[in-house]
């Protein structure tokens, strides 16, 4: 662990092997840039990212539950208020299908106002006789198909930064003007009324205003008492572009911490974890809650080296394993490595992200994923966990609450032929807004069953439940 033994800093990263981050042709123009960004005001507050890492801790220790959800890669040409509401209100949705669901607060961490940088497998794409650097994302090039778009160009750092910027302003705007309040569910719904999914979600809203209309005749001091349910939306993307996270680094003068003020959560992705390289490098160095990537290669040794470079001291709520392991590997690798961070003592909050380990290439060389093998993989994951006396604590996920045909199936009936209907994705398929909803309620009615055979068995044996987590009374 050599590369660990220098002091850190903001841009100790630089010394070591990076991986995934482009090359700049002109190294003046970079360092201008990341000049820019250092001058720039931060995008979200250290007292913000604190409360965040009190929440994971939490969430690690079975009292709350993550949902991070969103885009698979944010698009500038999205950064508009109508897109960005309904990113905000599908999170809203699902947070409160989840909280009902589990029983338990939700967290919520939108993947967005920074989720402009892509990792990737291929270097080039080629396409017909030409071949062009892959896309990477809106803050490295340019989707479209030339030579120029393709080029990185710095200067879009300070594009994403304004599009992170105004995407923030805008759900701060929404949520200060009570959007996020449990009081004001009928400003949830999305512009697309009359689908099943929204029918499901009336339905709850429906019960849920009963109750409290019922609170309110029953002499509660609503709305008052409910505007206290107000859930804040935090925001996270992958530490991908070493320069312009260290464009937005910044010493915090009280405690000496150094924050990433341009998120509140960053992660660690799949190909980028090794741990004598850039990107842990840097992110062992910032206070910022950060999530780690976990496929199918990772080995429990090598799991917890990773933990411990950036946790040394052990703390709750500073990682996030974010398990993606592949719906038909999920029951054989993820035993193991619950076993081996137990064993070690280590703190550490479970998540499943059920999208990266499913994508599959058809044939005409679309990307998409099956909704049959994200929803097998959340629920093995979750019977994994809840067997190894372990709390699943969140779902990470790609999802949109617009009518896309990007992943095959679930009740919404996507068939492949109909992915090209409405696919808009730059990167990665994501669930559309009937899945999305669908998912969670499954995984919700999942829970239920678990926890009430763990009751029902627990009674027949006369036995105290000692699960790794408080088990409601209601279920
Ligand atoms: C992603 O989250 O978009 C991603 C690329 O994930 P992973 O690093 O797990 O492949
Ligand atoms: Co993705």
């Amino acid at each position: 662990m050599s590369g660990h033994k220098k002091p850190w800093s903001p841009d100790s990263w630089k010394c070591l092997a990076a991986r995934q981050l482009p090359t700049y042709p002109d190294a003046a123009v970079l360092g201008q840039v990341v000049r820019q960004l250092e001058q720039r005001p931060p995008l979200v507050h250290p007292s913000e990212i604190t409360k965040l890492k009190a929440q994971i801790a939490d969430a690690g220790q079975g009292k709350r539950f993550i949902l991070q959800a969103g885009e698979c890669a944010e698009r500038f040409v999205d950064c508009q208020s109508d897109v960005i509401s309904e990113k905000l209100k599908i999170l809203l949705q699902t947070s409160l299908i989840a909280a009902h669901g589990l029983r338990r607060p939700v967290v919520t961490i939108g993947r967005l106002a920074g989720q402009f940088g892509k990792p990737r497998s291929d270097e080039t794409e080629t396409r017909g006789e030409v071949t062009l650097p892959s896309y990477r994302g809106d803050i490295i090039n340019g989707f479209e198909f030339s030579p120029a778009a393709r080029r990185p160009d710095p200067h879009r750092m300070l594009d994403a930064y304004q599009c992170a910027c105004a995407t923030l302003n805008w759900m701060r705007a929404l949520g200060e003007s009570g959007i996020n309040d449990l009081s004001q569910l009928r400003r949830w719904s999305l512009h697309q009324d009359g689908t099943a999914a929204q029918a499901v979600f009336d339905e709850i809203r429906d019960r849920l205003e009963d109750a409290m209309a019922l609170l309110e005749l029953w002499g509660q001091d609503y709305p008052h008492a409910f505007q206290n349910f107000r859930t804040p939306i935090f925001t996270s993307h992958e530490a991908l572009l070493l320069h312009y996270e260290a464009g937005l680094t910044r010493r915090c003068e009280e405690s000496g911490e150094y924050f990433n003020l341009g998120s509140h959560f960053l992660w660690l992705g799949e190909r980028t974890r090794t741990p004598d390289e850039a990107h842990v490098e840097y992110l062992r160095g910032i206070s910022n809650p950060v999530g780690i990537k976990v496929g199918p290669t990772v080995t429990p040794e090598e799991l917890i080296e990773l933990i411990s470079v950036i946790n040394p001291r052990n703390e709750w709520g500073r990682i996030t394993l974010i398990t993606r392991l592949g719906a038909s590997k999920t029951e054989t690798l993820l035993p193991p490595l619950i076993e081996a961070v137990a064993a070690a003592g280590l703190h550490v909050t479970w998540a499943c992200d059920p999208m990266h380990g499913n994508i599959v290439r058809l044939s005409d060389g679309v990307k998409t994923r099956y909704f049959d093998n994200i929803m097998a993989e959340v629920l093995v994951s979750q019977r994994v966990h809840h067997r190894s006396g372990s709390w699943l604590g969140g779902l990470h996920l790609e999802i949109t609450a617009e009518d896309v045909t990007e992943c095959v199936g679930g009740n919404v009936g996507i068939q492949e032929s109909h992915l090209n209907l409405n696919y808009q994705s730059y990167c990665d398929p994501r669930l559309n807004y009937g899945q999305s909803l669908e998912l969670m309620m499954r995984f919700c009615d999942s829970f239920k069953n678990l926890v009430h055979r763990e009751v029902a068995s627990a009674v027949a044996a006369n036995q105290q439940v000692s699960s790794g987590f408080e088990l409601e009374s209601e279920f």
